[in-house]
């Protein structure tokens, strides 16, 4: 169905699977970025990206953690919710945290289900191929987009030898190339590439169909996704090597806390602007009142 020609043409539109195939086919790379709460998720819908990912990764910028593996559906409802409310047009992808996909296939479509029925995702995103392939089939089967992620799959990240990259050695990479095949196969709308030689993530992109969105992958993917606080430089500390800073967010709000801080202290905050005044009458009344006292 076409607009009609008269109505009002809306900011953006909800970005869909389609759009993504299309435009990934139009050699324009996709841009994918991390949100976890309202604010933030209006901000990069604002900004044109095309998907918003409620990233485990709460579990480390948002939470505090040292790692993804303990973040909870529950967790992840809540952040997934709130980004819902913010992300208007771009596509709204939650990632499916550890424990809640793992055990049966069963389990990994009631999990989704509350995602998409209870926090208003457009599609969930799940680490892995081999055992995981049935888990994307049934997600997929109950109407479910799903995007495959590959490589450094930080869930695993024990059994991965740490958090290095992966696919160094021919055999290694010619795993990823079948295991993207095999995503793809499964129902995969895209797959994320993390964490791998840029020749491998070429490889992988020329072999299916489907976009494949990058991080610490080179340039050849479809797309490319980084961590909020990556991005915007939020936390303290070294960041992996693919990541770029496009700001230093976190410097510029401590500068502002501090600066709070100080006027606190020395009173310059509040001054009679931010401050509620009282009718003159009623102020004597309550002045007269209090004088006895
Ligand atoms: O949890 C996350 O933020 C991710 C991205 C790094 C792809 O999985």
């Amino acid at each position: 169905m076409t607009d009609h020609p008269s109505a009002p043409v809306p900011a953006r539109r909800k970005v869909t699977l389609p759009d993504l195939l299309a435009r990934s086919a139009s050699g324009v790379p996709l841009a994918m970025v991390t949100a976890y709460d309202a604010p933030s998720a209006r901000l990069a819908d604002e900004a044109g990206v095309d998907v918003v990912l409620v990233g485990d990764s709460a579990g480390t910028t948002a939470l505090g953690g040292e790692s993804t593996v303990p973040v909870t559906m529950d967790e992840m409802i809540v952040y997934t919710r709130a980004a819902s409310r913010g992300a208007r047009a771009a596509l709204l992808v939650a990632d499916m945290p550890f424990g809640s996909y793992q055990v049966s296939d069963e389990a990994a479509v009631v999990n989704a289900i509350r995602f998409v029925k209870d926090a208003g995702a457009d599609a969930v995103k799940l680490e892995g191929a081999g055992p995981m392939l049935t888990r994307v089939r049934a997600i997929v089967d109950a109407g479910i987009a799903v995007m495959g992620h590959i490589g450094l799959t930080p869930q695993s990240a024990t059994l991965l030898g740490g958090y290095k990259a992966q696919g160094r050695t021919a055999q290694a990479a010619e795993q990823l190339i079948a295991d993207a095949i095999a995503l793809e196969r499964a129902g995969c709308f895209a797959i994320v590439l993390e964490a791998m030689p840029a020749i491998v993530a070429a490889h992988i992109t020329a072999a299916v169909r489907v976009p494949t969105i990058g991080i610490g992958a080179g340039s050849s993917c479809s797309g490319q996704v980084l961590v909020w606080h990556d991005l915007l430089g939020l936390l303290p500390g070294s960041t992996p090597r693919f990541v770029k800073q496009y700001a230093q967010v976190g410097e510029l709000i401590g500068q502002a806390l501090a600066s709070y801080v100080a006027e606190v202290r020395s009173g310059a905050f509040p001054e009679p602007r931010h401050t509620y005044g009282m009718p003159d009458d009623e102020r004597e009344k309550l002045e007269a009142h209090l004088k006895p006292r």
